[in-house]
């Protein structure tokens, strides 16, 4: 898992340089353990450091740097610890070829045994550094560049995207197998990135390249080759978000900016799915799905909180559903067959578990469904359907806002595919935009974060709908503070985890006015006889205050619905502490935003 980025055209010099550098920003998120650029100019100049950009940004500030074409690289270790000769670009023996990629070169072992026994030396532990000598290999039995290109990738076996400059020329070859690359048509150049948000700046114009094709981009023109070497025209798409979108936006974090972008984004995940005349819920997408037997979702880490949630829906709505961890699922174990539609929910759409999860599903002969919000990404297009979150752009690595479109679009899925569906249900989902403003406006999260942050560890507890988001609170916790957090269904509680509970491990108790609340009543008792602080968070504030040390308060609105307001709050306690612990929010250590190996 790693970003790379590319780029010719008519600007020069150290504006390659900084399309390079700003593209890498862009892309800091898909891994930051090193990064690196380079430029051609009759030779080759590279450029690697060990760390975030700012290490490279500041060893290229004493730089000039001659060229028309550059390709860049952050990364997210697979093969070979972070280290500025492990950083890409790779060059071959001549150093006049030099290759960025994202993914995993499963048989490079063999590949290197074969190219060390003709001489070829390599300077890194990468699986990526034999493609530039390949590259020089069918270089040296004459091929052109173009040839030589394709040649090498042929051997490759695994997930690539791969992008490749010569020391002579103005052009970057790129492909693809399995790992996303994105094409971008500018007006002064092109570019290439593994995703948008990398070049947006520059370009709204994409083409998405399909796994096979060879992309041979010129200053002026980028011609596509599909497998078979013939040239094919791939449809150019206009991206709608703006380019600020990818900023901050005056918020010290994108993870903040991001919680407080969930209003818009659950607005913009219901436009025009719930209808008003019949009260009924639509999906373009999804018109003549029909109604499965029974459901599995596939997923990962948040998104796998998003499925159990769905899962719970689906079954109180009729249609036996299970959710997934996607690395767990195993079609040989699991029966699953034409009755059975399997959804992959993935916010990047690029997660190799769950990747792999539906492609074993398809082979089965299961429906496939993706709920994910990267247009393009490889679980839409290699699935029968998808339904888009819409939450837009998420650059923090903690998923935020794309849980809550993700909770929205499944509750609407739900909703359309069993057919269920009232009209206080719709008005309920009309309604939690608002209501997800109001908790913004009012929380105290803050101030909680601050009395407990010197806490031994956290603890959520929730049942029914509420039991997802438990999890999810102490997954969030954890990832972005550092400190030992855990959810659990609240009945768990006295089976093993209530020995951990003390005066310094404040319980998080998740409840609504609903069937559980007497049972989560007793479950806060059981905590505060053992000296735990209390932090209830619920609909049912004068009843709850009483027996809390503490109140976050959401509004009341469909049980069903409930999760999507209580996270809200758990997002912004887990924000609160991280910050006071002057932690790295954005980019927490050793985690990357998308997880493109299994
Ligand atoms: C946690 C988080 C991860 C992802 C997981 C799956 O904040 O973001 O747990 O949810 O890696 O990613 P996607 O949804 O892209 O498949």
């Amino acid at each position: 898992m790693c970003g790379i980025i590319g780029y010719t055209g008519t600007r020069a010099n150290q504006d390659v340089v900084d399309v390079l550098l700003n593209g890498l920003s862009g892309l800091e998120y898909r891994g930051y353990d090193s990064t690196g650029v380079a430029v051609a100019n009759s030779s080759i100049s590279v450029y690697k450091r060990e760390g975030e950009l700012s290490a490279l940004e500041e060893t290229l500030s004493d730089e000039t740097l001659d060229g028309f074409a550059g390709i860049g690289h952050t990364r997210w270790s697979t093969h070979g610890q972070p280290s500025d000769t492990n950083a890409h670009p790779h060059t071959d023996c001549s150093g006049r070829i030099a290759v960025v990629h994202n993914g995993i070169i499963e048989n490079y072992q063999e590949l290197r045994e074969a190219l060390g026994a003709n001489g070829h030396r390599f300077d890194s532990e990468t699986d990526t550094e034999v493609i530039p000598h390949l590259i020089e290999t069918a270089l040296e039995q004459g091929d052109d560049f173009e040839t030589a290109f394709r040649r090498a990738v042929d051997r490759l076996d695994g997930s690539y995207a791969v992008a490749a400059i010569g020391a002579e020329r103005e052009t970057v070859y790129a492909t693809r197998n399995r790992s996303p690359l994105v094409l971008g048509i500018g007006d002064d150049g092109n570019y290439l990135a593994s995703d948008v948000p990398a070049f947006l700046e520059y370009t709204d114009r994409v083409v998405y390249l399909e796994d096979g094709q060879v992309a041979v981009m010129e200053q002026s023109d980028i011609e596509i080759i599909n497998e078979n070497g013939v040239p094919v025209n791939m449809p150019v798409e206009t991206i709608s978000w703006d380019p600020e979108d990818a900023g901050k936006s005056g918020y010290d974090h994108y993870m903040l900016k991001e919680i407080y972008e969930q209003p818009h984004a659950i607005r913009e995940c219901l436009r025009g799915r719930p209808q008003t005349i019949d009260e009924s819920i639509t999906i373009d997408e999804l018109e003549d799905l029909p109604r499965p037997e029974r459901i599995h979702f596939v997923a990962c880490g948040t998104s796998y909180h998003a499925s159990m949630y769905a899962s719970r829906l689906f079954r109180e709505r009729g249609i036996p559903a299970t959710a997934f961890f996607a690395s767990e699922y195993d079609v040989d174990a699991i029966p699953v067959d034409e009755e059975t539609l399997v959804v992959g929910v993935t916010q990047s759409g690029e997660t190799a578990d769950t990747l792999a999860a539906l492609r074993d599903a398809k082979k089965v002969g299961a429906g496939t469904l993706a709920v994910t919000n990267v247009v393009g990404s490889s679980a839409a297009r290699e699935t029968d359907r998808v339904m888009y979150i819409r939450a837009g752009p998420e650059i923090g690595v903690a998923a935020t806002k794309t849980f809550a479109s993700q909770q929205a679009a499944l509750a609407m899925l739900s909703s359309a595919i069993t057919g269920s569906c009232s009209r206080e249900f719709v008005d309920a989902l009309r309604a939690l935009s608002d209501q997800m403003q109001s908790i913004l406006d009012d929380s105290s999260a803050k101030e909680i974060a601050e009395e407990y942050v010197d806490s031994d560890a956290y603890f959520f507890i929730g049942r029914g709908y509420n039991a997802p988001v438990a999890l999810e609170g102490a997954l969030k916790m954890k990832e972005i503070s550092y400190k030992h957090a855990e959810g659990f269904p609240a009945g768990e509680l006295k089976h093993g985890p209530l020995a951990l509970v003390t005066e310094r491990t404040p319980v998080f108790p998740l409840l609504t006015s609903d069937a559980n609340y007497e049972k989560m009543i007793g479950n806060i008792k059981e905590v505060e006889s053992r000296g735990a602080p209390v932090i209830a968070v619920t609909d049912a504030e004068e009843r709850v205050e009483p027996l809390a040390d503490h109140v976050l308060r959401i509004p009341k609105t469909d049980r069903r619905l409930t999760p999507i307001l209580m996270n809200v709050q758990l997002q912004l306690v887990s924000y609160w502490v991280a910050n006071r612990l002057d932690r790295s929010i954005d980019k927490p250590r050793n985690l990357a935003k998308s997880v493109t190996v299994e």
